[in-house]
């Protein structure tokens, strides 16, 4: 297997979900401030379950305590950045996904100057990858939008958005233009129907059910406009810069070989991969266009929007990569959760203990496909398994399903780069133990690197390497070649 010199391994992290910190030093509210605690969550109706009403949202912030919020907390990455940027060193990563927390620099999204303790607070972690010889790979907006925009415009459905999103992401392109070449604008920019609220600040009870496909378009355009610009922008301001587009690959396949399955699977794979289309090829594919006039849907645009897509398209494409499922037209055909999704179980797949379905060559699959249809540099952005951990007597913790898991997608993606597919990274998801996006929960863990917290907050957030840490560590150090 041959992982090209030079490719970037690493990890994949989102301020909002490790920082903590949430009121410090000037920052302001983001929509993952509010999120709840969701122990028993049945993901089967993920939309649902993160959908938060103005009631809701009040109640939130007239409550100051983190207990039943907790990304308010994270993992501290704000004060101990430095001990874990020195662990991932450890480890041999080259480059480390993260992103700015937009509410640390402008705090409602419409100041006129941008708070300076934020911008430092980048600058100093930045600085520090670079001196430990880590690429920063920095992800503009990862579900952590300003409240007061979600609760002033209903977020990302008003055009005016656009303007914050574009200062915000200029400020950050010429106060880091020396510190980070690589950018990705939207994290998973095709989930804005599966979860608005988090994505795209939209408070779904504010609008009608009949009306929330409509809703999630209009905003969906909105963002792509606001993409585009920030492209070009960056271009502008950082010469050589590449700016990426990051897509949940939710790779479906036909459940049956019957035609009709085929053509549902068909369907949810050009639902998936048209947000990404657009920002490759700066313009709406027609298929999506027809679909939008079947389902009586219109996007109000401006004069120059298509100009606007035209002249900021992507330089690479990213994913993240979990899991695959498959589509029937059988309305009986068993249903399991995903990542954000519910799809047909898949009788060859194992899945993990949250159901979602384990598929290595699912991997090699997605990127070969995303290669063929869009030939530009790929980058894994996101992979891993979410597990439970038991730290034994001694404090070792370990791990080896997740291992196994590593193992075999690092594997197939080794297979598709043999096959010709062109890729220059690969960063897992997460390196070390964080919230998670979807529940909130802390034992639903990813990293190398445990961390001493439990779900209620209780711990001394000390850090503590895994099997799977000195694992990652062979693999990187011998680019790919060793992972046994
Ligand atoms: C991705 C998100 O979809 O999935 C991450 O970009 C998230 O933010 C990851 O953490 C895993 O999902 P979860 O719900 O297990 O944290």
């Amino acid at each position: 297997m041959s992982f090209p010199q030079g490719f970037f391994w690493g990890g994949a992290l989102a301020a909002n979900q490790v920082e903590g910190a949430w009121n410090v030093d000037g920052k302001g509210p983001s929509v993952a401030d509010v999120a709840t605690y969701k122990p028993n969550t049945d993901v089967k109706d993920y939309a649902a379950h993160n959908a938060m009403s103005d009631a809701q949202i009040a109640a939130a912030m007239a409550d100051p305590s983190d207990a039943a919020y907790p990304k308010r907390r994270g993992i501290d990455f704000y004060h101990r950045y430095r001990e874990d940027l020195a662990l991932f060193a450890e480890m041999g990563f080259t480059m480390l996904r993260v992103s700015i927390a937009w509410t640390r620099i402008f705090p409602t999204g419409e100041e006129e100057e941008p708070n300076e303790k934020g911008l430092q607070f980048y600058e100093d972690l930045f600085t520090e990858m670079r001196r430990l010889g880590i690429e920063p790979l920095v992800t503009l907006s990862h579900y952590e939008m300003p409240l007061a925009l979600a609760t002033k415009y209903n977020g990302w459905v008003d055009r005016r958005v656009i303007d914050c999103f574009t200062k915000f992401c200029h400020v950050c392109f010429v106060r880091y233009k020396d510190l980070v070449k690589y950018w990705l604008t939207f994290n998973e920019v095709d989930s804005i129907l599966r979860h608005p609220f988090t994505t795209a600040g939209i408070i779904p009870s504010r609008v009608p059910a009949d009306q929330m496909a409509q809703t999630c378009y209009q905003a969906l355009h909105h963002q792509l406009v606001a993409s585009a610009l920030v492209v070009r922008d960056c271009h502008g301001v950082i010469p050589g810069s590449k700016v990426g587009c990051m897509l949940t690959k939710l790779t479906t396949y036909a459940r049956t070989c019957a035609p009709a399955d085929e053509l549902a699977a068909q369907a949810k794979n050009l639902e998936n991969l048209f947000y990404a289309d657009v920002q490759v090829w700066g313009e709406y594919p027609r298929l999506i266009l027809r679909m939008f006039e079947r389902k009586g849907i219109t996007i109000r645009t401006e004069p120059g929007d298509d100009a606007i897509l035209k002249a900021g398209c992507v330089d690479f494409v990213s994913c993240s990569y979990y899991m695959t499922m498959t589509e029937s037209v059988d309305p009986h055909a068993e249903r399991t959760p995903g990542n954000t999704v519910l799809g047909v179980k898949n009788p060859y797949l194992p899945s993990s203990e949250w159901g979602w379905q384990i598929d290595p060559q699912g991997l090699r699959y997605s990127l070969i496909e995303l290669y063929d249809r869009y030939r530009k540099p790929l980058m894994v952005v996101e992979n891993g398994v979410g597990a439970k951990d038991t730290v034994e007597p001694d404090g070792s913790i370990h791990d080896p399903y997740r291992m196994e898991y590593f193992r075999q997608h690092i594997a197939e993606m080794g297979k598709a780069i043999d096959e010709g597919v062109e890729m220059w990274g690969y960063t897992s998801w997460a390196p070390i133990d964080l919230i998670s996006a979807s529940t909130n929960q802390m034992s639903k863990r990813y990293g190398f690197i445990y961390v001493d917290q439990d779900d209620e907050g209780r711990g001394t957030l000390e850090r503590r390497r895994k099997d799977s840490f000195y694992w990652y560590q062979k693999v990187i150090a011998s680019n790919g070649a060793d992972l046994a």
